[in-house]
């Protein structure tokens, strides 16, 4: 049986999550139900990084401890999760007292065997800024902000990932799927290719308490990366009672991220793995970033926070899902705004499919006591509708495993919009009502079929809207089945039902 292993980062919980975030958890969402329907086992992982310097910053801005911080805000990411129909597995925090054992158990197991050394770190500290800079980073001799910083030499630990570097550079040449989309791979070799240093897992406690503490020195504890990466891991049970879930999904796992991470993912994760004597994954997956329609970046950091729950409150929870995966071509940057959100869910789920169920549905009730008839003879135009829709599914299909659910999205709007003007050819309301019944059943039928398999192939994208428009041409959740995909016809004597529309046009 094929397995399928997916994760999203894990967020920070110095802020609310936001689009951003949002993407990525839908982005993961809508490929474990695809893979969940082609009756593969799986596993879908989401949480969040609760350690380090800017979540105690944020505890202390607040007056609180971090962990009570921690507490407070994962609640916001849980909440938006489950009303955005987030169906993972398993939601770790890396404060989960399982994962810090792991995370001790790992550091110690590296130091055991001399893949953490001591050594001396220098750098540039800032002290308001409380971050440390190297000697390029400065700019005229301060911080990139432009603050003042002192030269420190301390007693740090590093771990050897410059050891790994060869390594990682073979497969990520030799395995054309492993860092994706393609644009990506070529950064991180042109990345690999300089030279690497050994990464400095520890801080010393006198600047952050916040994290996990180091087996082997008690003075420190463990960089906030090297304890979230690991996180892919613990919630598999690595280091714990029982192997049977690393068994199951270690390496079938693809990581999905966000374009700024791929460095920490594919570097130190990938040195981190190999020291541990572990496959890489199957894939990293770097997608692009949400820009607003004047082309800035969203997110906290810049102020620039739209809601997914306001988005949510004017297109509905599968309106925005839909827009998010139907609109980022994750090799690239997309835009996001209110009025793209509300343009592309009129044009495309109000108009070219809710119309086309709309009159489809209407037309069956009114000529045909509402039941789906049958057809007698399929002319040539129903015959290559017939066979652009047998072509749609396999080609959905080969989009799934290429992680291209937007290319899903278009497939499946172009077989709505060709369905449309199939329509518009045969026109049932005319020859229904000077009798020739037999040409409006054909049509009708068909059109309905096409409805049939578009809502079954958008259930991972839209879950809830999709079994509506199922329950309107009569049939149900059961009928969400890839194998029904393939046939047609199955629709023939159900009964559709009239109701409201299931997309209604949205004012601006
Ligand atoms: N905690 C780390 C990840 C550790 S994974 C072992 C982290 N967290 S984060 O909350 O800051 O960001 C999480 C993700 O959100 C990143 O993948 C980042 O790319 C993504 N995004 C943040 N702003 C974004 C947009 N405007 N658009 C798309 N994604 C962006 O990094």
């Amino acid at each position: 049986m094929n397995r399928f292993y997916v994760t999203t980062p894990i967020y920070y919980v110095n802020d609310a999550p936001h689009i951003g975030h949002a993407y990525t958890t839908i982005l993961a969402d809508v490929l474990v139900r695809f893979h969940r329907l082609k009756g593969e086992e799986t596993f879908f992982l989401t949480g969040t990084d609760e350690h380090g310097q800017k979540i105690q910053q944020s505890a202390l801005a607040r007056g609180i401890t971090p962990q009570e911080h921690c507490d407070e805000y994962v609640e916001r990411f849980k909440s938006i999760w489950r009303e955005l129909n987030i169906s993972n597995d398993f939601f770790i925090r890396t404060t989960d007292s399982f994962h810090k054992e792991v995370v001790s158990k790992t550091l110690q197991d590296l130091y055991n065997r001399g893949e953490i050394y001591q050594g001396e770190y220098q750098g540039w500290y800032s002290v308001s800024e409380e971050m440390f800079f190297s000697e390029d980073e400065l700019i005229d001799g301060k911080s990139p902000l432009g603050k003042e910083v002192v030269k420190i030499t301390e007693k740090n630990y590093f771990f050897k990932m410059s050891k790994y570097q060869n390594d990682i550079i073979q497969k990520v040449e030799g395995d054309l799927d492993f860092i994706q989309p393609a644009g990506k791979r070529s950064e991180v070799l042109g990345f690999l290719k300089k030279p690497m240093g050994d990464l400095c897992i520890s801080r010393p406690k006198s600047r952050l308490e916040w994290g996990v503490e180091l087996p082997f020195d008690k003075d420190y504890v463990t960089y906030v990366w090297f304890d979230a990466l690991l996180n892919y891991l613990s919630a598999l049970g690595y280091r714990q009672d029982s192997e049977e879930q690393m068994l199951k999904f270690w390496p079938v796992c693809h990581h999905l991220i966000g374009k700024d991470i791929l460095m920490t993912h594919s570097i130190y994760w990938l040195a981190m793995l190999r020291a541990l004597n572990l496959d890489f994954p199957k894939t990293i997956f770097a997608h692009g970033w949400w820009l607003t329609q004047d082309l800035k970046k969203m997110s906290k950091s810049e102020g620039e926070v739209v809601s997914p729950l306001e988005m949510k409150d004017v297109v509905g929870v599968d309106g925005l899902r839909y827009f998010l995966i139907r609109s980022m071509n994750p090799a690239n940057d997309g835009q996001f705004s209110k009025d793209l959100v509300i343009e592309r869910v009129n044009a495309e789920l109000a108009n070219n499919l809710g119309n086309l169920i709309n009159r489809s549905t209407a037309l069956v009730v009114k000529y045909f006591d509402a039941k789906v008839p049958l057809v007698k003879n399929y002319s040539p135009s129903s015959v290559s509708l017939k066979s652009l829709a047998s072509k749609v599914v396999e080609e959905v299909d080969e989009m799934i495993d290429k992680i291209a659910p937007h290319k899903i999205c278009e497939l499946l709007l172009d077989l709505l919009t060709a369905t449309n003007k199939y329509i518009d050819e045969f026109q049932p309301w005319t020859t229904a009502k000077s009798g020739d019944l037999d040409s409006a059943a054909e049509s009708l039928s068909c059109a309905l079929e096409v409805i049939r398999i578009v809502a079954t192939l958008l259930n991972p994208v839209m879950p809830v809207k999709s079994v509506e428009i199922l329950e309107r041409i009569g049939l149900n959740q059961d009928a969400v089945d890839l194998s029904l995909c393939k046939e047609w016809g199955v629709l023939f004597g159900k009964e559709v039902k009239k109701g409201q529309a299931i997309f209604p046009r949205i004012s601006e």
